[in-house]
């Protein structure tokens, strides 16, 4: 069953689309996520689900209710959506201690006995025991979100919205609480929609990811699909830490195999196996390869394309390195384990090979094939 199904979702702020025909089907129970970069209609949508903005045109359901419709003049108001949100800044009440802050979505709830044993076990679930007597500025901005998730989950919604929740965190605590997110999905089991501008923590995290580009999705699928297969080139360029290799040329059918030949660069070559039949000798397409698909050996025999290393940049595990062409041909980046790079230095001449990649078409920018997987 579909928990939440938007269908043709329109919204615009003046001459701004800032969702654009937007439909999407997300399942019980499933944790999915919206990625995109900034402006890319991400909180809009989120917004349009909880009610809290009115889209222009389309259809909401939430569990087989539609709770907005532009034609039936439907708009169930946010409260009655059955949905909890955290957003980036925690807003919690700054006068009220933890457990007033907690309880006061339970305000309608009579028995204090009740509610002290609600409160506990929440603050249990958040890792927060013992801190209900705290007011928030005597609390980490790890903590301070930690009672904006308790304060959310304690009214037990059957939906989780939350909007870049980590944001303001530093890095460390931003790890920490991202496993315990996970970690609480697993446990209480609701639907969660989720948004994010960072790619790694919407992998971590998502069974699914919806990336956004300018109000319109691009690509819905498992972390898995969007990192290896990305539909089109915008996906591809977004997704990878560091930037991906997006380089240019014609296919060539030669002698029973396809390769990818950059114009202009006739020492290179990207092989790409048997000719697949969506490619046709000569098209104009896009590579994209990512860098730690590319073999970068420190022997320059015969094998592989002879490049210049221009940077080392050791990133603890692995090394990234810029490498710039010895002959013609575009220059590229290359992650590799560090341990493989200890004895390569700058100006040394290494050989490369193309593992796999991705071959989009250069005029659609769509994806016509993968090679190496
Ligand atoms: N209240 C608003 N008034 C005018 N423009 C807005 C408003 N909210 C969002 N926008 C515009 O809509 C687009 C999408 O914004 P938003 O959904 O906040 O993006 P994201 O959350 O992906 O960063 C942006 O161009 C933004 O400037
Ligand atoms: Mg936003």
């Amino acid at each position: 069953m579909s928990n939440i199904v938007l269908k043709a979702v329109t919204k615009k702020f003046g001459d701004v689309k800032a969702v654009d025909q937007l439909n999407l089907e997300i399942q019980e129970r499933e944790f999915i996520t919206l990625l995109g970069p900034s402006g890319c209609g991400k909180t809009t949508t989120l917004r349009c689900l909880s009610g809290l903005e009115e889209p222009d045109s389309g259809e909401i359901y939430i569990n087989d209710i539609c709770v907005f419709s532009s034609e039936k003049l439907i708009n169930i108001p946010p409260g009655r959506r059955g949905l909890g949100l955290v957003f980036q800044n925690y807003a919690l009440w700054p006068h009220m201690k933890v457990g007033q802050n907690i309880a006061f979505g339970l305000r309608k709830m009579r028995q204090q006995k009740e509610v002290r044993e609600k409160i506990d076990k929440i603050l249990k679930i958040v890792g927060l025991e013992g801190y209900d007597d705290r007011y928030p500025h005597e609390l980490s901005g790890g903590q301070q979100q930690r009672v904006a998730v308790a304060r959310m989950i304690v009214t037990e919604p059957q939906i989780f919205l939350f909007d870049e929740p980590l944001s303001n965190l530093d890095a460390k605590l931003r790890l920490r609480l991202r496993s315990e997110l996970k970690r609480l999905h697993r446990d209480l089991k609701a639907t969660t929609v989720y948004v994010t501008h960072d790619q790694i923590e919407a992998m971590a995290l998502s069974d699914k990811i919806v990336i956004m580009q300018a109000g319109v999705i691009q690509q819905i699928g498992s972390p898995y699909e969007v990192y290896n297969f990305p539909a089109n080139l915008f996906v591809a360029d977004f997704m990878g830490n560091p930037h991906t290799n997006l380089i240019e040329g014609i296919v060539r059918f030669e002698r029973g195999r396809a390769a990818v030949r950059p114009e202009h660069h006739p020492n290179i070559a990207i092989g790409i196996g048997s000719p697949p039949p969506v490619l046709q000798n000569g098209s104009r397409v896009v590579v994209n390869i990512r860098p730690e698909d590319i073999d970068c050996s420190h022997s320059t025999n015969e094998t592989g394309i002879r490049y210049r290393v221009y940077t080392i940049q050791p990133t603890g595990s692995e090394v990234l390195l810029h490498l710039t062409p010895v002959e013609s041909g575009p220059e590229i980046m290359v992650k590799s384990p560090a341990e493989q790079c200890k004895n390569i230095e700058i100006e040394a001449i290494v050989g490369i090979i193309f593992k796999r990649g991705n071959v989009y078409d250069a005029a659609t920018e769509q994806l016509l094939y993968s090679f190496g997987f």
